[in-house]
């Protein structure tokens, strides 16, 4: 689905991604692990089009075929609002503080598919009532909810709009332990119910070994392994991926 090859990123001249290159097969959960700083979360901005001014992308990556790398504004906007969903690490700050829940709700879901807001409430509902949340939350502000229920609504939206795509860049890194599992959990069902592509960005061992199928592990802007999960924990190449291993427990 999403083939990254000989990926470079430039910051102000400065190089903070080298020709990296990995897979994201269809229908699995690939994680990206790495350090803080090895250019995980601007690996992601390129594959959305999303690069911040003064940065650039050289290589490819394609997705279905197509290099994400040379499309135009127009077409990236095209293929964040039909095919791919992003959910960022802080669920609370991608919510606008002064617009009730069911209006940010739809705008995040409803509006993508085409949905009238009535039918969309009536769907919307069961989803959340399956995340044990009330639809009472459409009345609802998003400073009335907690963090773990705000990474819910989150998840009911990718729920609701079925991507072929989803990225996920350290979903959990603001939840407490209880919810980041629940959320890994919800992110498994996605996947295995709707066979949802997930890509997750995270810098945890932990989690790589519950929730994904294949991995890449990134260190100072260069992809220095790619592999199935079980195979890289079982017999890691790179020093560096014995390294993080090890100091797992
Ligand atoms: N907007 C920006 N302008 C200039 N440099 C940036 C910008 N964003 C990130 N960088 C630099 O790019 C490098 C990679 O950053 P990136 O955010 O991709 O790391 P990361 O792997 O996501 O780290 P973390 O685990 O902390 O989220 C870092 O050296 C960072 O200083
Ligand atoms: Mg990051």
């Amino acid at each position: 689905m999403l083939d990254v090859n000989g990926l470079s990123i430039e910051v102000n001249g400065k190089r903070i991604v080298e020709e990296s290159s990995f897979v994201v097969p269809r229908g699995k959960i690939t994680s990206i692990i790495g350090e803080s700083g090895s250019g995980k979360s601007m690996t992601v901005a390129t594959l959305l089009g999303l690069l911040p001014a003064g940065a650039k992308a050289t290589g490819q990556a394609l997705y279905n075929g197509r290099n994400l790398i040379t499309l135009s504004d127009k077409e990236m906007a095209s293929i964040r609002k039909s095919a791919v969903f992003t959910i960022f690490q802080d669920a609370a700050n991608s919510f606008n503080s002064s617009v009730k829940m069911g209006r940010q709700l739809y705008a995040f879901s409803g509006e993508r598919t085409g949905a009238t807001v009535a039918q969309f409430r009536m769907e919307m509902a069961v989803i959340l009532a399956d995340l044990g949340l009330s639809s009472d939350i459409f009345e609802q502000y998003p400073f009335e909810l907690s963090g773990g229920m705000l990474q819910r609504c989150m998840i009911a939206c990718a729920l609701y709009v079925k991507p072929d795509l989803l990225i996920a860049d350290e979903p959990t890194s603001a939840l407490d332990m209880v919810l980041q599992k629940e959320f890994i959990k919800l992110l498994k069902r996605l996947n295995e119910e709707l066979g949802t592509t997930i890509l997750l960005i995270t810098h945890d061992l932990d989690i790589v070994a519950e929730a994904a199928h294949e991995m890449v592990v990134m260190q100072q802007g260069v992809v220095v392994e790619t592999g199935a999960v079980k195979q890289v924990f079982e017999q890691p190449q790179h020093s560096y991926t014995k390294r993080l291993l090890e100091s797992r427990f």
